[in-house]
């Protein structure tokens, strides 16, 4: 028998399409397939389908559907039999699609960590393949069917994006990202798929995009959930900020596309920087100062959108170009951020950590500002340094205050330090008075 659930119930005997009957006949056998070679006791069978209050009528329809289905199902009441007032289903290992997809699936894993990703790829497209629909979706109302369908429908993303990882090793970046594109609409907290859109992007050589990519899901998982998305995906973000070769992976299939240009991650490839050349010229003059071993400071204030954080990420092309190491906090709105965050979060891409104080004690305060102060000289030594503290609106006051006393030591050091923050960034006024220079973003029309 070929039974399938994986869309609207099906049975098939060989070529031949069983007819199932009216719906409670057929909630009867997607029932006993969701249980297969299970003994279901009358009564468990009564309250699944019928709940707390069945029908006095309830047992004899159960019997008369046990029936019909006996007539129609090959050697009918072997396959689904009577024991001891329960009814079992006969159910062979590949008989029901939902077990075949599940095999599928697992020899596709089994693959994939032996890195052999044609062949994972061709397993998962099989497994998926098996799908025509909603899974159980003439049962989307009975309760019997709930739970099944959330799992089945959590092991359909899972999958596809199994798959997807196995073609991205493929080096298939070039089509996966309109279908990547979808998936993120259709599941916007999924962060594996909000992954695999960013690495799609860079390696099809839209950087700029990839990290459009990473603001939408940090957008959508503040607003939806309050918090920021996962170590993997900051990391990533910071991978392409410094265009790690790590992430390049395989080149495109030649076959992709005739005449495409070399899709090569990168700058040039990026979508334009408009209007910006000014402040770009500024700024790496002031990364030229910095690798030259006198710092600088600059605070880029602007409204939100104003493109702060992209004009940013600009000069991190360019500081990565020119072999600096890139250090990135922001700060964080959602409330519950310890205090430094981020200093904490720059400090820890630089691999270090001072422990932040307990107290706000003055004298303790002061120490832990040298500790950090000393922390970023040493780093600024092995490797000239872009700091960006973004986001600085929604920092502590004790982070700004922090940064006022880091600037005062920065003429000595080779790092450059980009301040970002909305007009009301606290001590704005204080902070600009530290910087080379304090530059005011309109908005872009
Ligand atoms: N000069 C520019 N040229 C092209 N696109 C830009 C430019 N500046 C910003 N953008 C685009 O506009 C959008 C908003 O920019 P960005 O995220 O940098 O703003 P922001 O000032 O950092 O905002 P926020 O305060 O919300 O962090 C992004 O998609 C960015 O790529
Ligand atoms: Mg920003």
């Amino acid at each position: 028998m070929d039974y399938r659930i994986l869309g609207p119930l099906e049975a098939l005997d060989g070529e031949r399409r069983l007819p199932l009957g009216g719906a409670r006949q057929r909630s009867v056998l997607a029932l006993l397939l969701l249980h297969g070679n299970e003994a279901l006791t009358r009564d468990v069978i009564i309250d699944q389908l019928w709940g707390e209050e069945p029908p006095n009528t309830a047992a004899k329809v159960l019997q008369n559907c046990v029936s019909a289905l006996r007539k129609e199902l090959p050697a009918g009441t072997d396959t689904l039999r009577t024991v001891s007032g329960a009814y079992c289903l006969a159910l062979g290992p590949d008989e029901l699609d939902r077990d075949r997809f599940e095999r599928l699936v697992a020899e596709g894993r089994a693959a994939l960590s032996a890195e052999q990703h044609a062949e994972a790829a061709d397993l998962f497209r099989r497994a998926l393949g098996l799908w025509r629909g909603s899974p159980l979706s003439d049962f989307t109302y009975e309760r019997f069917a709930h739970e099944e369908i959330t799992r089945l429908e959590e092991l359909h993303v899972a999958a596809t994006e199994d798959r997807l990882e196995a073609d991205l090793a493929l080096g298939r970046h070039d089509e996966l990202a309109p279908e990547l594109e979808t998936l993120v609409t259709r599941h916007p907290l999924r962060e594996r798929l909000r992954w695999q859109l960013m690495v799609a992007l860079y390696r099809a050589g839209r950087q700029a995009e990839a990290l459009d990519a990473y603001r939408a899901a940090r957008r959508t998982m503040l607003a939806d959930l309050g918090i920021e998305p996962g170590r993997a995906l900051q990391d990533l973000e910071r991978a392409i900020l410094a265009q790690d070769p790590a992430l390049d992976g395989p080149a495109a299939r030649p076959a992709a596309r005739g005449g495409h240009r070399g899709a090569r991650p990168g700058r040039l490839a990026a979508s334009p920087l408009v209007d910006r050349a000014e402040e770009l010229t500024l700024l790496e003059a002031g990364l030229d100062d910095a690798i030259a071993g006198r710092g600088r400071l600059f605070v880029v204030v602007g409204e939100a959108g104003s493109g702060k954080t992209r004009l940013a990420d600009e000069v991190g092309s360019a500081a990565k170009q020119r072999g600096s190491r890139i250090l990135w906090g922001r700060g964080w709105d959602g409330g519950g951020a310890p205090a430094y965050w981020p200093w904490s979060q720059a400090l820890r891409d630089a691999d270090r950590t001072v422990p932040t104080p307990d107290s706000d004690d003055a004298a303790e305060r002061f120490r832990f500002f040298e500790a950090v102060t000393e922390a970023v000289r040493q780093a600024a030594t092995e490797q000239p340094l872009l700091l960006v503290l973004d986001d600085l609106q929604a920092a502590d006051e004790n982070s700004i205050l922090l940064l006022e006393f880091v600037a005062g030591e920065l003429p000595e050091m080779a790092a450059l330090v980009l301040a970002l923050g909305r007009p009301e960034t606290p001590r704005l006024e204080e902070l600009s008075r530290h910087s080379t220079r304090t530059l005011r973003l309109a908005a872009r029309a």
